[in-house]
């Protein structure tokens, strides 16, 4: 499946985004298919990039090279080429969200990110965690378990969807927070409503009502979506994994973990590359990637990964997925069906839900598929999440295909 250059720039609309494309693939890429290859077919469509993603065929292919690179010889010249990769993968990702190297390891998925903060943050009985009631269980139940543990307790806030403002929002966070509160924990934007957090304004509305409080931000829905600037944003920790909206890699994610925090969050997993003593550990967020051997193949595909990124750029990339979303809402509107996520432009995301019936539910999907190609998912609903690599096309085969099920629907 290849989406016409042209139409991917009409598309993001920038003459920036031109010049980077025609820059597109000499420094990593080499050789490589051209930037918007990807490998599945016309009857074959995803649009379930909150779930998984597929990966562009450059990365695809890069990925075998590194794999095959390391079947043929195991030498350390050819292992550390290899594994070299993933400073040079760490440094631009860093780039690309506004942070230092230092700052990010280079984890499994958010699954693991979010423990790592779970059970890494130090907290004592009597501590409060408060989380949004849309939390992801990686988000949730990990921190029920945690406070079990501990002898802390859960308390959990609900932020209406149709709720109108910004400002209100924020207010929902703050009243939330309490005197024993030490961490308050959300998801940037919900796989289960698509509703998208102002993740600026409450970090920085949380920090003035409580300076000592660890704010972490579940991205897996952000990362690789939308435009994030990491520095800009006051949270403690960030996590996201490259296999969803990124496109990267199976089995990779990341843990942001802001320069000062980084000592004294504890570490899930101590093993190599940790040197012989506890004093010994790698330096900042790497002492949260050492999780002994990995698969440095796949990690070092994240470097390649990250030069889609540049070459398209994360506003170019956010700025498709809206224009795709935006046609996909406007159309199932024109259907007069029950929306789960928000519609105001404030909350909106590229993940667009529909209310169904649960007795509907599950069996939903399939028949979408079976009248149109195209992959959605029933979380929350019937769940659409278009990306980059979704054309007008598939937009309008999926409103077709909801269109003859919509008696199923709400
Ligand atoms: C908000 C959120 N957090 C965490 C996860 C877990 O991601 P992973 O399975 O890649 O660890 C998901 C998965 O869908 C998610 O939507």
């Amino acid at each position: 499946m290849t989406i016409a250059r042209r139409e991917f720039l009409k598309a993001v609309g920038g003459a920036s985004v031109a010049g980077s494309l025609v820059g597109y693939g000499a420094p990593a890429l080499a050789a490589a298919p051209k930037p918007l290859d990807f490998g599945f077919t016309d009857d074959n469509v995803p649009m379930n990039a909150a779930n998984l993603c597929p990966m562009p065929s450059s990365i695809t292919t890069a990925h075998a090279r590194y794999a095959q690179a390391l079947d043929l010889s195991l030498s350390s010249e050819s292992r550390h080429s290899v594994e070299a990769l993933k400073e040079e993968a760490r440094s631009r990702l860093a780039a690309l969200l506004g942070t230092s190297a230092d700052e990010l390891g280079i984890v499994r998925n958010t699954s693991e990110a979010n423990n790592t903060i779970v059970q890494g943050v130090p907290l004592q009985a009597g501590d409060e965690i408060v989380l949004w009631d849309q939390n992801h269980p990686s988000n949730s139940v990990a921190w029920d378990v945690q406070a079990s543990r501990l002898g802390a307790t859960v308390r959990r806030f609900s932020v209406p969807t149709d709720t109108g403002s910004i400002d209100e929002v924020v207010d929902l966070f703050v009243a939330a927070v309490g005197d024993r509160t030490k961490v308050v924990s959300f998801t940037h934007i919900s796989n289960i409503s698509g509703f998208k957090i102002p993740a600026a304004e409450v970090c920085a509305a949380l920090r003035k009502r409580k300076s000592d409080i660890h704010i972490h931000v579940d991205g897996a829905q952000t990362w690789g979506a939308v435009d994030i600037n990491l520095g800009a944003i006051e949270a403690d920790s960030f996590s996201g994994s490259a296999h969803k909206w990124f496109m990267g890699p199976r089995e990779v994610g990341l843990l942001y973990v802001r320069e000062d925090h980084v000592e004294s969050i504890w570490p899930n997993i101590v093993s190599i590359p940790w040197g012989q003593t506890e004093d010994d550990a790698p330096a900042g967020a790497r002492k949260f990637d050492a999780l002994g051997q990995r698969d440095d193949a796949a990690i070092a595909a994240l470097a390649d990964a990250a030069g889609f990124h540049e070459a398209i750029t994360p506003a170019g990339i956010e700025g498709r997925s809206t224009m795709i979303a935006d046609r996909l809402r406007a159309g199932l509107n024109d259907l007069d069906v029950k929306f789960v996520s928000s519609l105001n432009p404030a909350f909106k995301s590229s993940v667009v839900i529909l209310s169904v019936p649960r007795e509907n539910a599950r069996g939903l999907p399939g028949k979408i598929y079976q009248d149109s190609g195209i992959i959605t998912a029933a979380t929350g609903g019937l769940r659409m999440s278009p990306h980059v690599y979704n054309t007008e096309d598939h937009v309008d085969r999926v409103v077709a295909a909801v269109k003859k099920s919509r008696a199923l629907l709400a």
